[in-house]
């Protein structure tokens, strides 16, 4: 079933919060996903061993380079979401991972340097389009954006939408909730309140929806 890797070349972009908001929010929703940590630094692991799992969730820790490709063709198999997290960097596993992708997903703050960082990873899509033969659908999502929208952030937008880049609606929000999950793991249901927890849950849930549309798109 569906692979969905979460990839930026810009450590603190907000992958791996991407990650689980995603995942936790689709398996609220009714879906069975599956996380997969290919990043050393171990976030979503960290994650996980916090709490318990969430229903229907489950996460593969300690992937390998070689071992990449092999593990998310065992997990795709068994019609479950893959959510696949990476480090930030550009790297063999991060190709690997790439080629096996129905929607890259590519984080990003809504910041001019943040954005030019970022767009390096479309570029390295592109590269992987052109070995592969066939096209890998992607979109940049916005991450730890504020309520009021800042005039980079409109720039930005307006100029990735210029060259035909996908942008997720809505954006990840700040939000005290989103990075409080890897504080005591579980979903935002579960953690105790933190914030507007009420903006963050329908933040995430628009989110994890528009996500899943973008998804299906990718899939007909
Ligand atoms: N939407 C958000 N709201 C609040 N904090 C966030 C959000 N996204 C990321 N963060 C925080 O920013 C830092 C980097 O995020 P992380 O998801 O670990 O990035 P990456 O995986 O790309 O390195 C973490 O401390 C995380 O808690
Ligand atoms: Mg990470």
């Amino acid at each position: 079933m569906p692979v969905i890797v979460v990839a930026s070349s810009k450590g603190g972009a907000g992958k791996s919060t991407t990650t689980v908001v995603l995942g936790t929010e689709l398996a609220y929703a009714g879906a069975d996903v599956t996380l997969l940590d290919c990043d050393p630094n171990r976030s979503l692991s960290l994650w996980a061993a916090k709490a318990p799992l969430p229903e229907r969730i489950g996460v593969v820790s300690d992937i390998t380079e070689s071992a990449v490709v092999r593990v998310i063709k065992e997990h795709d198999a068994d019609g479950r979401i893959v959510i696949v997290d990476l480090e930030g960097i550009a790297s063999r596993m991060v190709s690997r991972a790439i080629s096996q992708a129905d929607l890259v997903l590519i984080p990003m703050r809504a910041t001019v340097l943040d954005a030019t960082i970022g767009v390096r990873s479309i570029a390295l899509i592109a590269e992987e389009e052109e070995a592969l033969g066939r096209n890998i659908a992607h979109a940049v999502v916005f991450t730890m954006t504020r309520a009021i929208r800042s005039k980079q952030q409109n720039g930005i937008e307006a100029s990735l939408r210029r060259q035909g880049v996908s942008i997720i609606e809505p954006p990840l929000m700040e939000r005290a909730a989103f990075s409080a999950l890897f504080e005591f793991g579980g979903n935002l249901r579960s953690i105790p309140e933190q914030g507007n927890m009420q903006g963050a849950i329908e933040n995430a849930a628009a989110f994890a929806a528009a996500v899943y549309g973008e998804l299906r798109g990718a899939l007909q």
